[in-house]
């Protein structure tokens, strides 16, 4: 399984300040010499932490791929066209939450997303859909013609009991499954951490794993460099 890392919350760093440091572009280059097989960035409409000039940077310097996630807005399809990342991925976005808090609706706009995916796909851009790993919207992203979903594994790292998190784990399994047989390639993320993230990697459809926030707060006391290489380790089961 792949390691892409998230490096929105090195920019929350960094803001909380205004200045420079520590700069996401930086943390890039680390996670890759580390091991990272790609670097994702949130670029959000009101840019609270990645900024049009950290995305311009990371496009010119990152050496694996980059996954841009973004909401399907005019602005954003614009920025992304012009950025041309390997994958973009489409999260629904409201400016009072704090992070991603769930998956598309992509039943509800089945149309309007099909538009989107074959916008990008002229400009040879593969698009994941992030959704819950619910039947309808797995199924609802096969027909927008997406390359890949990005299954939200926030309810299952969030699950207060045993019980709960293995009906969270077991839905994700049975999504994978199912995206897969529609023909879908399968990413997953959001919360995972250095202890429950080993389930999902036992997932086979699952090529790929987007994780930020562990990351970076392992890397406040560990460094950046070995809280990726920790990481990569497990992801890779190595
Ligand atoms: N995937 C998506 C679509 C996200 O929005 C986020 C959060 O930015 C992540 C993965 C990574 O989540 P976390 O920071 O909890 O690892």
């Amino acid at each position: 399984m792949k390691l892409s890392v998230n490096v929105d919350h090195v920019a929350t760093l960094r803001e909380a300040r205004g200045g420079l440091e520590p700069d996401p572009v930086t943390a890039a280059h680390i996670a890759e010499i580390a091991g990272a097989d790609g670097i994702v960035c949130h670029l959000r409409e009101d840019r609270r932490h990645i900024k049009d000039r950290d995305l311009k940077l990371l496009r010119e310097t990152i050496k694996t791929k980059l996954d841009l996630e973004m909401a399907a807005t005019e602005e954003m399809i614009k920025i992304a066209i012009q950025t041309h990342p390997e994958l973009v991925t489409l999260v629904p976005e409201r400016r009072l939450e704090r992070t991603t808090e769930r998956g598309l609706n992509v039943v509800e706009q089945v149309s309007f997303l099909s538009d989107v995916v074959s916008e990008f796909h002229k400009h040879n851009i593969k698009v994941s859909l992030f959704v819950d790993p619910i039947p309808d919207q797995v199924e609802a992203s096969a027909k927008t013609g997406a390359d890949f979903i990005e299954i939200h594994t926030g309810e299952y790292a969030n699950a207060k009991d045993e019980k709960t998190q293995l009906e969270e784990l077991n839905k994700i399994k049975e999504m994978a499954k199912l995206a897969h047989q529609l023909g879908l390639r399968v990413n997953a993320g959001h919360g995972l951490n250095y202890l429950n993230v080993i389930p999902i990697t036992k997932i086979p459809e699952i090529e790929e794993l987007s994780i930020g926030h562990a990351i970076v707060a392992r890397a406040i006391f560990v460094g950046f460099e070995r809280a990726v290489r920790e990481m990569v380790k497990i992801v890779k089961g190595i």
